[in-house]
């Protein structure tokens, strides 16, 4: 197995390899992330999913993509980025799991895989898992780049292609699991969510950013037509705290802002 998987002192992939379900005889870890899916062939992707697989999203995502959209649909009230990723370390508590294994699902180019690790005090291991290739070059990119972009905390960082709907780990073995700007493009975001309850370990809590339908009825039915064009989910403001309290979660919390809610959980 090659190195860069961006944490550092050791190999985080030597990490990462017992928390699969099924570990591949040989590891690909040629670009620097643990590729688990391969050439893949999906003829049917929306436009939101091809724009995340393409070489140009990654290259704007976080300066320019992501604080001009999820500002947008955010509203003026609505946290900033920093705000955000202070919001996820706390509620998902890492202050408690120092020398914890930490989930970040839809990774993207890994902004907040790398926040997330920047929380972290002890030796712990954030694990990034995306389906796009191109988001992950950018990913482990930024992450053995130093700081501003580096991480920059004691934990580990490593990187892994693998699908949300299907996550390729074993059964309770992360701490916490973080979820920010992923569900609303999954074609299954019920079978993530089962996914995140699954790999939790009981008392490990979760953390989500995702879309919030709007209440007036007229632009609600236009978010779905919408959303239907473009592959962009809007949840209704119950819909994911119920699927968690219907998989077992409790401490249910939630923020809302504009058209995003943030959902944080523990797993009972
Ligand atoms: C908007 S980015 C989110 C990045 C980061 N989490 C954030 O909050 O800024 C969404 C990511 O979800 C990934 N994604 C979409 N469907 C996926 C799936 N089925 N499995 C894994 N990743 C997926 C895309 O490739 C993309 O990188």
């Amino acid at each position: 197995m090659s190195e860069a998987s961006g944490g550092g002192r050791s190999n985080a992939f030597d990490r990462v390899l017992p928390l699969l379900d099924r570990p591949p005889a040989e590891p690909d870890v040629a670009h620097g992330y643990l590729d688990l899916l391969g050439e893949e062939d999906r003829p049917h992707d929306t436009i939101a999913q091809r724009l995340m697989r393409s070489g140009f999203l990654p290259k704007i995502y976080e300066d320019l993509w992501r604080p001009v959209l999820f500002g947008m649909f955010k509203g003026p009230l609505g946290p900033d980025i920093e705000e955000e990723y202070a919001l996820a370390r706390d509620w998902l508590d890492l202050a408690a799991i120092p020398d914890g294994t930490v989930l970040d699902v839809a990774c993207g180019p890994g902004n907040v895989t790398r926040a997330l690790a920047a929380g972290m005090t002890g030796h712990g291991l954030v694990v990034g898992v995306d389906a796009s290739s191109t988001m992950l070059d950018r990913a482990v990119t930024d992450t053995v780049r130093p700081s501003p972009r580096g991480a920059n905390g004691a934990a580990e960082v490593a990187y892994v292609r693998g699908d949300a709907a299907d996550l390729p780990f074993g059964d309770e073995v992360f701490d916490a699991v973080c979820c920010f700007g992923g569900l609303y493009l999954f074609d299954d975001p019920w079978a993530a969510v089962d996914g995140v309850t699954r790999v939790l370990k009981p008392g490990g809590r979760a953390a989500f950013l995702t879309t919030r339908k709007p209440e007036l009825p007229v632009i609600g039915t236009g978010s779905s037509v919408l959303g239907r064009l473009t592959g962009i989910r809007m949840f209704g403001a119950d819909d994911l705290c119920n699927a968690l309290r219907g998989r077992g979660f409790t401490a249910l919390r939630q923020r809302t802002y504009g058209l995003m809610q943030f959902v944080g959980a523990t797993r009972g």
